[in-house]
């Protein structure tokens, strides 16, 4: 169902892309070919699965993603609206609909090859289109599966107002002024030795602190079964985030429904550490269930903290 109002909790820039799925016993090697289940698919995108995983919580929550004329772009949106995110700035057409490859071992972990399709086509125009919701939004959050011109754009849009979350996935270079507008930046370990590379520091901590004095005003390192650490450039405070024990089904898409967790309960107030920790346990959440957008939580159904 999509809203007039302009005011969204949370609106997400970013990718949707459908996801092709396949459990293997370990996943290949160069050169090697190894047989899987049968193939799912899935409505993914770390774009896609933000706005899902933050409506799925209770956010009023919007997308501007671009996606194919094509059954896959009709599988995603008709996700999108079955979670209550609003479509309206979802632009269609001028290319399939972007697809990840995706390949997930026993364990839980996964491998994902992208290709971007109509991703690639979401244009710094199309953010200017939709400006409006841009500037109103309490929170906007993006990623780096569109090109990074467009997440400039959005920053330079958004001029300041409210709060901007950056998951720079994937791992790349983010430009000084994206880097500036972050509150927070949110990574993982790899994307934070990509970021740092030899700068890195010895333990999650360090690495946080040096994260910051790369311009964000906030940082959130994810640690997986280790839970986060964060820093706030205000405060100079840097928390240990505990993690929340769950056994892991498939990890796809737990990364994107913490930063959406995070980046909402920031918006409504909550101070960096206790955002992280709920977005810890939405993360935990996620795990337990296979796929990305199908595995996110409701408020009900988090695991105590
Ligand atoms: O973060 C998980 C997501 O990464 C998947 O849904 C896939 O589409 C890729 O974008």
């Amino acid at each position: 169902m999509d809203r007039n109002d302009d005011r969204y909790d949370l609106l997400v820039v970013g990718s949707a892309n459908a996801d092709l799925v396949v459990e293997v016993e370990r996943r290949p090697g160069p050169g090697e070919t190894v047989s899987g289940s049968d193939l799912a698919v899935h409505p993914g995108g770390k774009g896609g699965n933000q706005a899902v995983a933050a409506a799925r919580l209770g956010a009023r929550t919007a997308l501007l993603a671009r996606v194919g004329d094509d059954a896959h772009g009709r599988l995603l949106l008709d996700a999108q609206r079955a979670a209550g995110v609003s479509v309206e700035a979802v632009r269609t057409g001028g290319a399939p609909t972007g697809v990840a490859l995706i390949t997930v071992d026993p364990s839980g972990d996964n491998s994902i090859v992208v290709s971007p399709g109509a991703n690639a086509l979401l244009t710094p125009a199309d953010v200017r289109a939709a400006a409006r919701l841009v500037r109103a939004a309490a929170v906007v959050s993006a990623q780096l599966e569109i090109p990074v011109a467009t997440v400039v754009e959005t920053v330079r849009v958004r001029d300041g107002a409210g709060r901007f979350v950056l998951n720079p996935s994937p791992a790349g270079p983010v430009p000084t002024e994206v880097l500036a507008a972050c509150d927070p930046l949110v990574v993982n370990e790899h994307e934070a030795r990509v970021l740092l590379g030899h700068g890195a520091g010895d333990s999650p901590g360090e690495r946080a602190l040096a994260l910051l004095a790369l311009g964000p005003r906030s940082v959130v390192i994810t640690l997986g079964a280790a839970g986060a650490v964060t820093a706030d450039g205000r405060t100079g405070v840097v928390a240990r985030i505990a993690a929340v024990p769950v056994t892991a089904v498939d990890t796809t898409g737990a990364g994107d429904a913490f930063t959406a967790a995070l980046a909402w309960r920031l918006g409504r107030g909550d101070e960096l550490p206790t955002a992280a920790g709920y977005a810890a346990r939405v993360g935990a959440a996620a795990v337990t269930r296979k796929g990305a957008q199908e595995s996110y939580p409701t408020a009900a159904e988090l695991p105590p903290g």
